[in-house]
């Protein structure tokens, strides 16, 4: 650990980053020519920073392609940066052995959009629960049957939904079965991958209430990758926009949405039809709005 980390565990504690993310660079081979070598290249993230506190909520926010699954999948070491750090819980999950890597899965985890595509529709809920607790901790049968009856209840499903299989669940009983995965090894922080994107209005509200109930009772730290602004708006602390790889910026939720900088952030707000004042009154009863 290096000084100034070890000052700031001490009274600042609580406020140092769980998360620091610096300079990340990222490119894909787009083309190859005759010979299979590189002829063009994707440069979806460059040089992207910021930092996550515990219990707190990260969005970022951009179009399709903007290089925001790409940081996500980074930030868990689903792929690796050409450039820049990550340091996870203090420390360089780049540097990180193998072995500290898949330990740092029980710590730090992932939600995607499509819940169908993201349980295997071999497996009964109750073994896609469990999964995680097989491959994460010492639990035996009684104890990993008493873990998962406890998680499927606290997203909202019943003891006896454990014996069925993902075709027998709609879209937003099947993310809150994801979100009991996700939860079974008791993560510190989750990066949600347009969470609510694949599901109705109506049903997008209550997944969302249920993520930001669990963060105030487990200080769960997310970060929140969205292309919808007015869910943005009521969810996250933090917003970092970005375009074509880039920061486009960053800040509080509070000041990106009333005192935007950039000319590409007001014309995304501009865009979103949450801001329509007489839709906006109508919006707010079914949105959450972040716990501070
Ligand atoms: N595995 C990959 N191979 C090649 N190109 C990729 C890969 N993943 C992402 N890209 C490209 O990187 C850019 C950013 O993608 P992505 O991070 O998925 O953006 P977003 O999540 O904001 O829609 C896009 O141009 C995409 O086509
Ligand atoms: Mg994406």
């Amino acid at each position: 650990m290096c000084p100034r980390r070890r000052v700031e565990s001490g009274r600042n504690r609580a406020m140092s980053p769980i998360l620091e993310v610096d300079g990340l660079m990222k490119s894909f081979v787009k083309k190859r020519n005759v010979f299979g070598l590189p002829a063009e290249r994707t440069h979806a993230v460059k040089d992207v920073s910021f930092t996550l506190e515990k219990g707190r909520t990260r969005a970022i926010v951009g179009e399709s392609g903007a290089g925001k699954s790409t940081v996500g999948r980074m930030v868990l070491r689903l792929a690796v940066p050409d450039e820049g750090s990550i340091r996870l819980f203090g420390d360089s999950i780049l540097e990180m052995s193998a072995a500290q890597a898949r330990k740092l899965r029980r710590r730090a985890t992932m939600i995607f959009q499509d819940p169908f595509n993201s349980l295997d529709p071999r497996m009964l809920i109750g073994e896609s629960v469990a999964e995680p607790l097989v491959l994460h901790t010492s639990l035996d049968r009684g104890g990993r049957e008493r873990k998962v009856a406890e998680l499927l209840e606290r997203v909202g499903l019943r003891k006896d939904q454990i014996e069925k299989y993902p075709h027998e669940f709609s879209g937003g009983q099947l993310q809150r079965i994801a979100i009991a995965r996700a939860l079974a090894t008791e993560p510190e922080l989750i990066v949600c991958d347009e969470p609510v994107a694949a599901l109705d209005v109506s049903i997008q509200a209550q997944v969302l209430n249920l993520l930001q109930d669990l963060q105030s009772e487990r200080q769960i730290s997310y970060v929140f990758i969205s292309h919808d602004l007015a869910l943005v708006k009521m969810f996250a602390h933090d917003v970092t926009v970005m375009r074509r790889g880039e920061i486009v910026e960053s800040g509080p939720t509070e000041q990106i949405f009333d005192d935007p900088r950039e000319t590409y952030t007001k014309e995304l707000l501009s865009a979103m039809p949450v801001m329509n004042p007489r839709r906006r009154a109508s919006r707010s009863k079914t949105v959450v709005t972040p716990s501070s």
